[in-house]
Order: C-alpha cells, then sequence, then structure tokens
C-alpha cells in the first residue's frame, strides 16, 4: 500500500425524512441562494420540502433554476452574479451531480474577482469559498461528498474537471425516496457511473491492497444483484437506498485509500466525447469502458481476470488469462447491455468525424491512464472499438 490521508468533512445525512435536518443545521436569518435543474424538484415535491426547511429558519431565499445536466460555465456566471449582487451567505444545491458540480462552481466563483473559468483551469488558486450543502435526488456520481466538479464551457467545447479540498460539500442529505422519480435511463446511467467510478478506482497499480480490492469488488458484485431488482421496480426504497449508498460510497475517497488512485482513462474519454455531443455522462461511459477493457487485456491481462473471477464469477479452469479477461468484459457489456445502456457511439448518431477533437480533448491535461498510461493512439483505438 501507499502512504494516505484519509480526509472528507462532508457530514452526511442519509435515510427517509432527512430534509428536517436542514432547519437544524442551518443558521437562522441566512441569505440562500437555492440551485436547481430543469424542474425536476418541483414535480416531486422536494421543492416543497426544502422551501419548508428554510422557512423554519427564517432564510432569506433566492434561486438559480435551469442547471444543464453537464453543467454550462455560462450557468456558473449567473449564479456568480447573484451571489455578489446580493451578498449570498449559503449555497444550497438540490438535484444531481450536474446542480451539485455547478453549485461548487459558483461557491468558488463567488469569492474570486475575474471569471470562474479561471479556476477550473487552475490559471488562478482558490483560496476562499461560500458555504453550500446538497440535497441530492440521482445517486450517479458522488459529487455529494467528494471535493470534484466537472463544467462545460460551450464556447471552447471544454468540459473540464477541477478540485479543491475547499470544495467538499458541508453536508449532504441522501433520502433514497426523493429517487424514486428518477427515470429509467437516467437509473441506468447512475448505476454505470457508480460502477465505473469503482472500476476505475480498481484499475491502480499498487501491490497489496486486499482490502481494497475486496471492497470494490463487494460494491460491483451488489451493485449487479441491486441494479436489475430497482430497474423491475423503480419505486422500491430498499434497492434506491443501496444504490445511493453505493454511487456516494464509490466516488468518497474511500476507494482509493492506499492506491495510487486508479485508471480515469476512461472518464477523460467520456468528458472529451460529451464536451462536443452533450450526450449523457453514464451513457457515454457505458460505451466506452467494455473497450477501455478490451484494448488494456492486449498488453496486460492479470487485473481484469481478477474482475472476471471475483466480480462476473468466471471460471478460470482450462484458459489462459487472456481468455478469462476477456469473458470478463464481455460480462461487464452484457450487464449493461440487460439494463439498456447504450453500447456504441452510433446510438448517439456519433460517427468518426470528430475523433481527432475527441483525441485531443482527452489531452486537455496531461497523463491520461495509470494502469495503461495512453497516448494518442491508443486512445483512437478504444474509440474505433466503440463506433
Ligand atoms: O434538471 P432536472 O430537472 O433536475 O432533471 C435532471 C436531469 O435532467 C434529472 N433528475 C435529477 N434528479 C431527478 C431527476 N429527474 C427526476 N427525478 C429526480 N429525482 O436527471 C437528469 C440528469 O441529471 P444530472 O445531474 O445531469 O445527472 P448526474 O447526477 O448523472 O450528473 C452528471 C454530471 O456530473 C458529472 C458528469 O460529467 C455530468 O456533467 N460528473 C461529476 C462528478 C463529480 N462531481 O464527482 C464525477 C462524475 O464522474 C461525472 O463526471
Ligand atoms: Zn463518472
Amino acid at each position: 500500500m501507499n502512504t494516505f490521508l484519509q480526509y472528507n468533512p462532508t457530514k452526511l445525512y442519509f435515510g427517509k425524512g432527512e430534509v428536517l435536518k436542514l432547519s437544524a443545521v442551518l443558521e437562522k436569518g441566512l441569505k440562500v441562494l437555492v440551485v436547481y435543474g430543469g424542474g425536476s424538484i418541483k414535480r416531486n415535491g422536494v421543492y416543497g420540502d426544502v422551501m419548508t426547511e428554510l422557512g423554519k429558519i427564517d432564510a432569506k431565499v433566492f434561486e438559480l433554476s435551469g442547471v444543464e445536466p453537464n453543467p454550462r460555465l455560462s450557468t456558473v456566471h449567473r449564479g456568480v452574479d447573484i451571489c455578489k449582487t446580493e451578498g449570498i451567505d449559503f449555497l444550497l444545491a438540490v438535484g444531481g451531480g450536474s446542480v451539485i458540480d455547478c453549485t461548487k462552481a459558483i461557491s468558488a466563483g463567488a469569492k474570486y474577482d475575474g471569471d470562474a473559468w479561471d479556476l477550473i483551469t487552475r490559471k488562478a488558486p482558490i483560496t476562499d469559498v461560500l458555504p453550500f450543502g446538497t440535497v441530492l435526488t440521482l445517486a450517479a456520481t458522488g459529487s455529494e461528498m467528494n471535493d470534484v466538479s466537472v463544467i462545460t464551457n460551450w464556447e471552447t467545447k471544454d468540459k473540464l474537471g477541477w478540485g479543491s479540498p475547499l470544495v467538499f460539500p458541508a453536508f449532504s442529505i441522501l433520502d433514497p425516496s426523493y429517487t424514486f422519480s428518477v427515470p429509467r435511463d437516467q437509473t441506468v446511467y447512475g448505476i454505470v457511473d457508480s460502477m465505473s467510478h469503482a472500476l476505475e478506482s480498481y484499475f491502480h497499480r499498487t501491490e497489496n491492497t486486499p482490502m481494497i480490492d475486496g471492497f470494490i469488488e463487494s460494491l460491483l458484485r451488489t451493485a449487479i444483484q441491486t441494479g436489475p431488482k430497482l430497474l423491475e421496480d423503480l419505486n422500491s426504497f430498499k434497492h434506491r437506498e443501496t444504490m445511493m449508498y453505493i454511487s456516494t460510497t464509490a466516488f468518497n475517497g474511500s476507494l482509493a485509500n492506499g492506491t495510487d488512485g486508479g485508471d480515469w482513462a476512461t472518464h477523460r474519454i467520456e468528458h472529451a466525447i460529451s464536451a462536443i455531443y452533450d450526450i449523457p455522462h453514464g451513457g457515454g461511459l457505458a460505451i466506452l469502458f467494455p473497450n477501455w477493457l478490451e484494448h488494456v487485456l492486449e498488453e496486460d491481462p492479470s487485473r481484469i481476470k481478477q474482475l472476471a473471477v471475483n466480480v462476473f464469477g468466471i471460471s478460470p479452469e482450462g484458459k489462459d488469462d487472456k481468455e478469462v479477461a476477456k469473458e470478463g468484459a464481455k460480462a461487464l457489456r452484457d450487464f449493461w447491455s440487460s439494463l439498456g445502456a447504450p453500447s456504441t457511439l452510433r446510438d448517439y448518431d456519433i460517427d468518426d468525424s470528430e475523433f481527432d477533437a475527441m483525441v485531443e480533448k482527452t489531452f486537455i491535461k496531461p497523463g491520461v491512464g495509470v494502469y495503461k498510461e495512453m497516448d494518442r493512439e491508443s486512445v483512437r483505438d478504444i474509440l474505433k472499438r466503440s463506433l
């Protein structure tokens, strides 16, 4: 194992009715900017619950609505303007990963004199932020308990991941019943995204990590058992609860303890694709990840074999490592396809015409891949396999 620091300051309130904690944790009389998306929270009652709580503490409420899936810099700018003009004290994100990521960028941008894009591109350091909390409505990204955010600059078509220990949420409220209304396709994307975070953590190069490897394998097996049952009954509290806990755990730092952090090449390639085509993040990952496995196993099948045996129950008897690894990659593809996830870029009407741009955008930051360091040809090969 490597030396590691386990640090996560986000207070997690998990379970039915935990929205009532809002009025307990927030000070009276705060100026609160409530950030949300296209209106799902108004249709499913979450907005009403949140406003009732804010009413109890006499909060002065401002609203920023219309945060897009794949949130845009222009929306961050709108939020920053409200914060600066109105002297906002606290931000409350109510939504999925996009709303939370946008809120993180607003929280940093509100305390910076220039354009928030400077912070996202690391042109300027993040030294101060407005505090914020979240009420999660979609189990997928883990943004509710991590210090990462992903913002798209639609003018330059750049989708950039960035982070700072200052943008961990102060608290996050996770009520699984708030995810009942998540439609089937978004539920599938959430399962794929959570599993991808676990898988990417699994593909590290650190020696002697049996505890963390077993933890990840267990999380993946649980997702494989729970996903299909949840899709049969989208209003099942117990399956929503299991998936919500999985998605938060899959990307809150705990799966990287003692390792080099894993291999996030697939995320880098997906961000490059969705920067250009604005496709759902989980859909892009479902297409790419099995092809990343196929690409990597040509050189080193060892860990993919371990995944195949320990997660998918594939027997290694009488087979060489590559055969077992290939069966593992196919098992992952088959599982996601059985949920209804896309499997080729053509499912989103994407052809090879923008491959050059996708390859370049994958390398927008240097260093892609840890288990296998990617060069431009490797990325192109994965894209070709994905057509
Ligand atoms: O906009 P509203 O009306 O809220 O509708 C949303 C949106 O259309 C809907 N939705 C959310 N909760 C709902 C609901 N519909 C009905 N009932 C509910 N309870 O779902 C749609 C998608 O929402 P979005 O927030 O975009 O999805 P997700 O949570 O998957 O977030 C995706 C974004 O997060 C980034 C992705 O790149 C993408 O931009 N990521 C962020 C990460 C992080 N911060 O750690 C890591 C991830 O790997 C990922 O890259
Ligand atoms: Zn993701």
